[in-house]
């Protein structure tokens, strides 16, 4: 049964990654009581930041794949963010992708339903526009071009929930743009953090492209605001409803990413290596919707004020010595790290210690 009210019981997945933390600590400020639910692929992944954020009342460790009907006891709602959440990631095994994301959304969803859970918030992706044919501005009927394994997997995870749609569950799919900011789990395999790691570590801001596909960008924080807003609408202003998230302004080229960066780091040079010829990831993307129609969605963060953030980050010294491109910041090399320590089989699935 969905409730809104001061304190919702808000099951999160996911939330031992990058954006789960940072959205966490927002359910919390605004009242509610958070379980976490994540397998702790990235746990040890922790960088402290001097920022004291809000962990959840409670933590289940376990696997999406394998979550029961207990996992979701009283919970008014889900926020689902709990998958592999990139490119990269998707190639290291497609199926394995499709297992976990779309597998995993849909065991958690039809559990949800089941257990009488009201709203199920989908962490989907501006991706799944993938290549927009003429360059126009994209809305929520926009055909879907996936050009991955982990954009084919958000386009089947939306499909799943939009079948199981029904009076009294109530799915909505939050499509975020690439997102940026500093998080206590830092990743730099996200372009504008990527460009400030490199500006920052070498003094050259390295472009892989050309610089000419479009991404459009999202703070962390305002993933979290989105989600926040949608797990609180009426179910009428949501129902089975996508939403693109991001802000008014929040398309750029990546050259426009990379001079911004340059902007806040003047020493440093950008340089456009073309290694990644024909980048088929280029899109824009209207974001009118959630800022008219999802009630109490207002993004705060620009594109300056993410490089402000992320300068802050790395001049207090966050880095200590340890390289922007290692483990601890890139999932597939912590992912591949793991497996090849014995502690994840090739299916992702934990392994018993070996003693
Ligand atoms: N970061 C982005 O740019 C971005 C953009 C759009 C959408 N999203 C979506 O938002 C969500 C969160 O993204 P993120 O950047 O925090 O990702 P992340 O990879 O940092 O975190 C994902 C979390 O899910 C957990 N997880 C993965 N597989 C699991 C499984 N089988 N069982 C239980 N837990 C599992 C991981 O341990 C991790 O803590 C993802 O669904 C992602 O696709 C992210």
């Amino acid at each position: 049964m969905w409730r809104s009210g001061p304190s919702m019981r808000v099951l999160i997945s996911g939330n031992l990654g990058y954006i789960g933390p940072v959205m966490v600590d927002l359910f919390k400020q605004a009242g509610h009581h958070v379980t976490g639910f994540d397998t702790g692929y990235f746990e040890e992944c922790l960088v402290p930041d001097g920022r004291r954020l809000a962990p959840p009342d409670r933590q289940i460790l376990c696997d999406i794949r394998k979550v029961e009907p207990e996992h979701l006891d009283g919970a008014d709602a889900v926020v689902h963010l709990a998958g592999l959440s990139n490119d990269p990631m998707g190639a290291l095994d497609p199926g394995l992708t499709e297992r976990i994301n779309t597998g995993g959304t849909r065991r958690l969803a039809n559990l949800a339903r089941e257990c009488g859970v009201g709203r199920f918030v989908f962490a989907s992706s501006c991706s799944i526009y993938g290549a927009a044919a003429d360059g126009g501005l994209l809305d929520e009927q926009a055909p879907f071009n996936p050009v991955s394994a982990y954009a084919v997997s958000k386009v089947a995870g939306e499909d799943v929930l939009r079948e199981l749609a029904a009076p009294g569950f109530s799915p909505v799919f939050l499509r975020n743009a690439t997102a940026f900011g500093v998080s206590p789990r830092m990743r730099f395999d996200l372009v504008l953090n990527n460009l400030m790691g490199w500006a920052w570590t070498t003094g050259e801001i390295r472009v892989l492209s050309d610089g000419t596909p479009w991404r459009p960008l999202v703070h962390i924080e305002d993933i979290s605001r989105a989600a926040l807003a949608a797990v609180t609408a009426p179910a009428d202003a949501i129902h089975a409803q996508a939403f693109n998230i991001g802000r008014a302004d929040a398309n750029y080229q990546v050259r426009d990413i990379a001079l911004a960066v340059g902007r806040r780091q003047p020493e440093a040079t950008v340089s456009f290596t073309g290694e990644t010829v024909n980048d088929p990831r280029s899109y824009r993307v209207d974001f009118t919707k959630a800022l008219t129609k999802l009630p109490g969605f207002e993004p705060y963060w620009t594109l300056e004020r993410g490089c402000e953030e992320l300068c802050s980050w790395l001049s207090a010294g966050s880095l200590a010595g340890r390289d922007f491109q290692s483990r601890l910041f890139i999932r597939l090399k912590q992912l591949q790290h793991r497996m090849e320590k014995g502690e994840l089989d090739a299916d992702l699935q934990l392994l018993p210690p070996s003693v």
